[in-house]
């Protein structure tokens, strides 16, 4: 079992929701964090926040250089790197293509751009930060957990065709980096897992219209959101037990998995 206790968790999307209460957590356990986010307040504010050793760094996930200076900031400041959870994402939903309902001819579509960003943001952004911060885990001869989020999403819900795909994606990458690390000797040292939460009480599900959130709360069979923190409790207990690797955890409150449309 690995402790919490001196560690030090790089959680990007720090500034916010299930980000932020991983940071809480690990906090609340002895461990130290650094935290990532785009946007200056939202750190401004987690820093007012969270008690304890924490760094910051403002970073855009799409950016190599930025996610390079981010793996090197935990290094500079706490000498290792143990937990890393590229958590920062966004969602651009809306249908690939949406006929109209009187003339069924189409009249509006997914944009390009509202596709790209999602991918560049939910993916590539989790490649950058996870390949930066496994290089100086490897090199510096850290022990310890990549923690992706994937998202019940993953399995395919209508209307989300970008965020969709970048989740389906996050639920592939444990085995591929689990495979990566056993050739190399290394899956003893530095696993890898996905947690895959339902929908979580946090400012991406809040945002979203009350009609919309009750029809949501309704196909949840304890009836409620789940709390970021127990999202959180779930990524300390994935990084303690150390038989775990290569795998994705839901977390979603008995929800029924997919879309029916
Ligand atoms: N909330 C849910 O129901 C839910 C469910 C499953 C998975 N997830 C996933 O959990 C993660 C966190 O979601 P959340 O609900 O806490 O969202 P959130 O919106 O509360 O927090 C996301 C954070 O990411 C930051 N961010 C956005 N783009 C960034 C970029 N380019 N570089 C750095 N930071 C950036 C935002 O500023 C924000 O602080 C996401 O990957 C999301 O897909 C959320």
């Amino acid at each position: 079992m690995l402790e919490i206790k001196d560690s030090v968790a790089v959680i990007t999307g720090g500034g916010s929701g299930i980000g932020l209460s991983v940071a809480k957590y690990w906090l609340s356990q002895g461990g130290k964090v650094v935290i990532a986010d785009v946007v200056e307040s939202a750190l401004d504010q987690a820093t007012e926040e969270l008690q304890g050793e924490v760094a910051t760094v403002l970073c855009n996930v799409t950016q190599e250089e930025d996610c390079a200076r981010l793996a090197d900031t935990a290094i500079e400041k706490f000498g290792q790197i143990n937990l890393v959870a590229p958590f920062a994402g966004i969602i651009k939903d809306g249908l690939m293509v949406a006929p109209d309902r009187e003339t069924g001819k189409v009249t509006k579509k997914m944009l390009l751009d509202d596709f790209k960003a999602v991918i560049d943001i939910n993916l590539t952004g989790v490649f950058l930060t996870v390949r930066e911060c496994a290089e100086r885990m490897i090199n510096h001869n850290c022990k310890g957990l990549i923690c992706l989020v994937s998202s019940t999403g993953s399995l395919g819900t209508a209307g989300q065709i970008n965020y969709s795909s970048t989740k389906a994606a996050m639920s592939v990458m444990p085995k591929v980096i689990t495979a990566e690390f056993f050739r190399r000797g290394l899956a003893d040292r530095i696993r890898c897992v996905a947690v895959a939460p339902g929908y979580v009480g946090t400012p991406m599900v809040k945002g979203m219209n009350q009609k919309a959130l009750d029809y949501i709360i309704g196909q949840v069979p304890i009836g409620r959101l789940i709390e970021p923190e127990e999202v959180a409790t779930l990524v300390g207990d994935l990084y303690r037990n150390e038989a775990l690797a290569g795998d994705v955890f839901f977390i979603h409150g008995g929800l029924r998995l997919g879309s029916k449309g």
